[in-house]
């Protein structure tokens, strides 16, 4: 390869998709590509697209017409569009936005070397395949720089659940599990590179079932306990996790294993078993209240989030209170919520929709009930002490900014070498989306 060529990418969705972000820049690095942060002067734009609702898919195509001055000014630029929309949408991106040169799906980018060449031809490329090699085989391995404190490993892919409302199971194929020994050396790897926290990723991540180097089957459990003999690793956390793939081992290691965060993103939707059965997702509220009884009985300081749709197909006034209901049973430090988006292809988009100003309010309300949690847990934390990896400056001069174990922001004074170390603080006060505290020691 000769000179360095300008690469700008661009990450929407979610943190899987940060994660191949990362490594198709890097497979794209082998070829002389140099990652920069404004699509300005770039000879190639890349971006990495989530198709999970309607306006996350839009903003794409509003995204790539921004780019025609920067393709006028230099007919060369090439145009890549990866991720969730490329693999929904395929050729169809050609058409709607014809300067885009490559098309390619999240399981395909370790091909992105020879699609290159294509482009380098004067040609268009596109590969949208669920090919049966894996692609991290297939990435390259050299020696990386050092990097941040903390870092994504995705360690399965894909969903076999089929929820009513979905694309992930037609976007990212079904569930495959990395083998274990490969996630170990990548882990190894990271924390040599200065990580010490790893988020494991998975579309469903607690239906990981991966080879394990003893020729047995891993579970998630049994990987986070292996993971966590690494010297240097100090934080262990995972991403995203379905009720029912939660098993009594990986209930344990919240309770047993020091090094796994009490931090739990466990979405369960709705609250009312009429619309959990019709969006297909295999257990009732109750249960999964038992669950999270479970998990906190062995870590009662478990900070829990949560994913929320409103406005589902069918959903009546008293099937919304049944979430509300449930989010005030549960008790959140966190959690998201969502309007329905009807997706093509997808079941419940055949569904008669929810009026939408009744669907907007019912946000609205959920939202607050939601707002009002998060802050009362983060207010409970004043007068606490917790220990916080510190990761870069803040926005004041001589301010630090970390994650606590739940996972709050905190900000403190301090000096600017405190990045990458793991401190005590006591937290002093409780802001909008943010905790202050004082380093101790
Ligand atoms: N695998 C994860 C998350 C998948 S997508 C899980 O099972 O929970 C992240 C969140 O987007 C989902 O939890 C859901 O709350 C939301 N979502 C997915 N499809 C949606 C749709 N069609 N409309 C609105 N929200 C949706
Ligand atoms: Fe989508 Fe359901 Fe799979 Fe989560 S579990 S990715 S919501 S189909
Ligand atoms: Fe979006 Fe695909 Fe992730 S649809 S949420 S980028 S798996």
């Amino acid at each position: 390869m000769t000179g360095t060529k300008k690469l700008y990418v661009k990450t929407y969705g979610c943190q899987m998709n940060v994660y191949d972000s990362e490594r198709m820049a890097e497979a794209l690095g082998a070829q002389g590509y140099e990652q920069v942060e404004s699509p300005e002067g770039a000879d190639m734009i890349l971006l990495n697209t989530c198709h999970i609702r309607e306006k996350a898919a839009e903003k794409v195509y509003s995204e790539l017409g921004r780019f025609k001055p920067l393709r006028e000014a230099n007919p060369d630029l090439k145009i890549g569009v990866a991720g969730c929309v490329a693999q929904a949408e395929g050729e169809e991106i050609m058409r709607r936005q014809p300067m885009v040169d490559l098309v390619v799906g999240p399981q395909t980018y370790h091909r992105l070397p020879s699609m290159m060449e294509a482009l380098g031809r004067g040609e268009k490329a596109l590969d949208t395949e669920f090919p049966e090699e894996d692609k991290f085989a297939h990435l390259p391995k050299a020696r990386l720089p050092k990097r941040g404190p903390t870092a994504f490993l995705t360690v399965q892919e894909g969903c076999d659940k089929f929820c009513s409302f979905c694309v992930v199971p037609y976007t990212r194929g079904a569930e495959v599990s990395r083998p274990a020994d490969r996630l170990l050396r990548e882990a190894r790897d990271l924390v040599e590179r200065g990580v010490r926290e790893i988020t494991l990723l998975g579309q469903n991540v607690n239906a990981y079932h991966g080879a394990g180097p003893d020729g047995g089957e891993w579970g998630l459990a049994r990987l986070i306990r292996e993971m966590a003999r690494i010297d240097g690793l100090d934080r262990i956390r995972f991403t995203t996790s379905h009720p029912n793939d939660m098993e009594d081992d990986l209930i344990a290691a919240h309770g047993d294993c020091d090094k796994l965060m009490p931090y739990l993103h466990l979405p369960v939707q709705a609250g009312s078993d009429k619309v959990l059965k019709a969006m297909n997702r295999k257990h009732t509220a109750e249960q999964y209240i038992r669950l999270i009884e479970r998990i906190r009985a062995v870590r009662p300081d478990l900070h829990l989030s949560g994913d929320f749709i409103v406005g589902f197909p069918g959903e009546t006034e008293e099937d919304f209170q049944a979430t509300l209901d449930l989010v005030e049973t549960v008790g959140y430090g966190t959690a998201y919520s969502f309007k329905y988006s009807a997706r093509p292809g997808t079941p419940a988009a055949e569904r008669a929709m929810v009026d939408a100003a009744e669907a907007d309010d019912r946000l609205q309300r959920l939202q607050a009930l939601i707002t009002k949690q998060q802050r009362a847990t983060q207010d409970a934390m004043v007068g606490r002490t917790v220990s916080v990896l510190f990761e870069k400056p803040g926005r004041m001069p001589g301010q630090m900014v970390g994650k606590s174990e739940y996972l709050h922001a905190v900000h403190v004074d301090g000096p600017e070498g405190l990045a990458g170390q793991i401190a005590k603080v006591e937290i002093v006060e409780s802001r909008p989306n943010s905790l202050s505290g004082r380093l101790l020691g």
